[in-house]
C-alpha cells in the first residue's frame, strides 16, 4: 500500500471536524437550491445578479467536474490498493459531495443554458445542441444516484442500491462527452480519470488473486 506521509494528521483533523465539515456541506446545498430555484426570479428582476451568477457559468461546470471526480478516487485507490488514508478520507464525505456535485452541476445548466433559453423563448429541440444534450444525459443519469444517496434508500434498495450508484460510471462517459465539447482542459481530467477507473477495474478482474476489490471503499 502506497501511503502519502503525514496525511494520518489531516485525516485525524478531519475526523475531528466530521461534524462541522458535513454542517457546511448541508448550508452549501442549501444555498445551492436556492440558487436555482430563484433563478428564473432574479432574471427577471435582478438581472444584474443573474448575470454575475451566470458569468460563472463554466467554473461552476468545473467546480461540477472536480467534485463528481473526487468521490470516484476512493474506488479508484482502493482498487488499486494505494492511498488508503486518503481514500477514507474522502469517503467520510463522499455522500455530501456527490449531493453537492449535482447542485452545483444544475446551477451551472440552469444558469448557462434552462433559464435563458426558457425565459428568451428559445427553448426547443431546434435550439438544442449536442453539448446540451450530453450534459442534460449526465444529469438525468445521476438523478437517481442523487435521489439515492441517504441512508433510508439505502436500507429500503438493500444490495441494488450499489447498482443504482453504479450509474455513475455511465455518467462518467456522458460528463466526459460533454466537455470535450467545450474545454480541452476538463476533458483531459475527465479522461485521465476514467481511464484510470477502467484500468483500475482491469487490475481487480485481471490481475488481483482474489477478484474482490474492497467493497466498502467502492460502496
Ligand atoms: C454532470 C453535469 C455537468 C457537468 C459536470 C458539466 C461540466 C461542464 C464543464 C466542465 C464545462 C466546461 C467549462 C469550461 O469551458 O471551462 C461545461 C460547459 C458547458 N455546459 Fe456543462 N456540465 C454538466 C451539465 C450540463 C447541462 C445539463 C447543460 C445544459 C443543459 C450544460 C451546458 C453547458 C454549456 C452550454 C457549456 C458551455 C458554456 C460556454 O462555453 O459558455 N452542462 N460543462
Amino acid at each position: 500500500m502506497i501511503k502519502i506521509p503525514y496525511w494520518i494528521k489531516v485525516h485525524t483533523l478531519l475526523v475531528k471536524y466530521k461534524q462541522i465539515i458535513l454542517n457546511i456541506f448541508l448550508t452549501l446545498q442549501i444555498l445551492g437550491m436556492g440558487i436555482i430555484v430563484s433563478g428564473f426570479y432574479l432574471f427577471s428582476n435582478f438581472t444584474e445578479v443573474f448575470i454575475l451568477i451566470a458569468q460563472r457559468g463554466n467554473s461552476l461546470g468545473t467546480l461540477a467536474l472536480l467534485l463528481f471526480l473526487t468521490t470516484l478516487l476512493p474506488g479508484i485507490f482502493s482498487r488499486f490498493k494505494v492511498f488508503p488514508l486518503v481514500g477514507a478520507s474522502i469517503v467520510l464525505f463522499r455522500r455530501q459531495i456527490g449531493i453537492l456535485m449535482f447542485i452545483v452541476a444544475m446551477i451551472h445548466s440552469f444558469y448557462v443554458s434552462t433559464i435563458p433559453a426558457v425565459m428568451t423563448g428559445t427553448f426547443g429541440p431546434e435550439f438544442v445542441t449536442s453539448r446540451e444534450i450530453l450534459g442534460s444525459l449526465s444529469l438525468i443519469i445521476l438523478l437517481p444516484v442523487w435521489l439515492t444517496s441517504n441512508n433510508i434508500s439505502q436500507k429500503f434498495f438493500g444490495k441494488f442500491w450499489i447498482n443504482i450508484q453504479r450509474l455513475t460510471y455511465f455518467a462518467l462517459i456522458a460528463i466526459f462527452a460533454h466537455v470535450a465539447l467545450t474545454s480541452y482542459k476538463s476533458a483531459l481530467i475527465a479522461l485521465i480519470v476514467l481511464l484510470l477507473e477502467i484500468f483500475s477495474w482491469m487490475n481487480v478482474w485481471f490481475f488481483s488473486k482474489k477478484n474482490n476489490p474492497s467493497a466498502e471503499l467502492d460502496s
